[in-house]
């Protein structure tokens, strides 16, 4: 028996006991007559005390020989600590060691395996293995653990049934690059690994699952950030015989579910939002609405003054910042540095303090009087003390350059508070979305995405006004899920591919098995998959996903640890017909 106690286990009441115990050597402290050992597992640590008097020579002798992160087994009895300590729960006891047993020893472990470490991203991705014996990346995974099996839980409960569906397939369009898998048995063939089970999840709904959940790897090769893996999982769910309104209620319940559960609050019914909305308020898809600077449109009242660039802006908006007429000018001069970024890529920024007494000093003065700005205000909401900020230009790019503003000042105010939880559900996206790349229209979700029956008339006139049954939940500003109710006949599927540009062969040739499959009586049905990382991450306090994920990628898209993607010999490839041409 390696041990009879976990190292996190033992209390006062335990005192006289003979115990085991087996772990890794986070600390010693050596008196020279007297030897601490602070003995740690995933459980927590005890401290073992060597003591010339009461513990045997040889024994003593051994200890002397610990080193960080040697693993051991002592045997002892369980003693009441001097000096106890409060911050621990095994504080109050210490082991007397009788018995040593050094199990495997360990070289200098190339970072500090404390909750604090200086160690950078790199080396502790290398070294992983050690990096998760740290308590804030264990902590992550049990987290991460919890969270599943809540969701395993209430999906259960609600009638789902867990189905694995295959990860060498064919291509799914989600709108990234696939992961190709070449295929020895089939020459010059390729596999590609899902970006997610969407085909198959409908293909579950026609064979009559009625309520299918996954919590499945997906892979997208794309560019990556801090809430995007080129390998992370989803909670992936699909219904038959449901409305939007079913799927809204359901994922909703297990949204709140886990809130309560895991966080211990209690969220109301959520907000909804139309994608068209929440661009014109929030100049963006997912908002953080724990804040407000509300976006406020400014065209109708600047137009007509002396000021020309306004006059020639397809859209002029400002936000009101709390406090921020206190801005001294060089803060002011910094913000608008900011937003000339290249990643932001604004033009200019026009601003306006709203004084305490009641007037305005704004930057084009010139051209707007008191009457004119006091009407900005009332536009934004700012009141007396904030500061207003306008950018103006075409639409989207305006919109998305005061988002990015609105965020970062949320940031510096500290108004997003990673303990409040402000869900919200964007609804009515655009089925198609325009590519000013290829100049042809791109399904917004997938392309299995059912335009809503009103709009369908628009498809040959105006496409891009055409809204989808599609639906994403939004999270503290993340996008933690998104669904839609599916195409289930075979015709609407196959208009709908005529839209994105595919020739009748092309979408017979890559999804002729799902229109197939829709001539056998494919029942009404729809799904969402929850992005079960920026899930996890974000009912953790955090955004980046990388620390709930045991073994992550770099944002290059490597596994620093074990040194891959890398190259294969050439046996390998000459098994696999394929030919390097570097
Ligand atoms: P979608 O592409 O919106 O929908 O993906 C669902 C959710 O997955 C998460 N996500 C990611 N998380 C980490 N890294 C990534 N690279 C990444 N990409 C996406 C997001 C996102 O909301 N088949 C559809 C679902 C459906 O229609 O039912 C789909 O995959 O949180």
């Amino acid at each position: 028996m390696y041990r009879s106690h976990s190292c996190g286990e033992l209390r006062a009441s335990d005192i006289k006991k003979e115990v085991t115990l087996s772990g890794w050597v986070q600390k010693t402290r050596d008196k020279g007559f007297m030897i601490w050992v602070d003995l740690r597992d995933r459980y927590g640590i005890t401290q073992l005390i060597f003591d010339e008097e009461r513990t045997p020579a040889p024994v003593v002798k051994k200890a002397k020989t610990l080193g960080r992160e040697f693993v051991i087994q002592v045997k002892g009895s369980v003693i009441e600590r001097e000096s106890k300590n409060q911050n621990i729960p095994t504080g109050e006891i210490e082991i007397l060691v009788n018995e040593l047993t050094i199990l495997n020893e360990s070289i200098v472990p190339p970072i500090i395996i404390e909750d604090q470490t200086d160690d950078g991203e790199d080396i502790r991705m290398k070294y992983r293995y050690l990096d998760i014996r740290r308590n804030p990346v264990k902590n992550s995974l049990i987290f991460r653990h919890q969270v599943g099996m809540q969701v395993r839980n209430y999906l259960s409960n609600e009638g789902f049934i867990e189905v694995e569906t295959p990860y060498l397939i064919k291509s799914t369009p989600e709108g990234a690059r696939d992961f190709i898998v070449p295929s020895r048995m089939n020459e010059g063939q390729f596999y590609a690994l899902p970006q997610s089970p969407q085909t198959f999840k409908q293909l579950l709904m026609v064979g009559g699952m009625d309520k299918y959940f996954q919590i499945v790897k997906c892979f997208r090769d794309e560019d990556l950030r801090a809430d995007r893996q080129p390998e992370f999982t989803q909670i992936d769910c699909e219904m038959a015989f449901v409305e939007q309104e079913d799927i809204l209620n359901i994922f909703e319940g297990l949204t709140r579910y886990l809130l309560s559960e895991i966080k211990g609050v209690n969220i109301g019914d959520f907000p909804r939002m139309t994608y068209e909305e929440a661009m014109r308020t929030y100049g963006n898809d997912k908002p953080d609405i724990r804040f407000g600077m509300k976006f406020g449109e400014l065209n109708d009242i600047t137009q007509h003054k002396e000021f020309n660039v306004f006059n020639t802006a397809e859209l002029v908006v400002g936000i009101a910042v709390p406090g921020g007429a206190s801005y001294t000018r060089k803060e002011i001069d910094k913000l608008i540095d900011w937003v000339k970024r290249p990643q932001v890529g604004a033009l200019g920024m026009v601003y306006v303090k709203c004084n305490e007494d009641g007037t305005y000093k704004s930057s084009v003065d010139k051209f707007y009087d008191q009457d004119d700005l006091a009407k900005w205000a009332e536009a934004t909401g700012a009141k007396a003390g904030d500061l207003i900020c306008v950018l103006s230009g075409s639409t989207n790019k305006v919109r998305a350059q005061l988002s990015a503003l609105r965020m970062e000042l949320a940031e510096r105010l500290e108004l997003r508070n990673p303990e409040e939880f402000a869900p919200l559900w964007v609804v009515d996206f655009p089925l198609l979305e325009w590519d000013e790349e290829t100049e042809r229209y791109h399904a917004m979700h997938h392309p299995f995405t059912s335009p809503k029956p009103e709009d369908i008339a628009l498809l040959d006139t105006k496409p891009g006004d055409v809204r989808a049954n599609a639906y994403d939940l939004v999270l503290n500003g993340n996008e933690i899920g998104g669904g839609s109710i599916r195409i289930h006949n075979k015709e609407t599927q196959a208009l709908m591919f005529n839209h994105l540009g595919f020739t009748p062969e092309e979408a017979r040739a890559q999804f002729g098995f799902l229109m197939d499959a829709f001539q056998y009586g494919a029942p009404p049905h729809g799904g969402i998959a929850f992005g079960f990382d920026r899930l996890v991450a974000i009912l953790g306090g955090q955004e980046t996903i990388r620390d709930f994920i045991a073994f992550p990628k770099n944002n290059s898209g490597r596994d620093i640890m074990i040194d891959a993607p890398s190259n294969i010999d050439n046996e390998q490839l000459k098994e696999l017909n394929i030919k390097l041409d570097l």
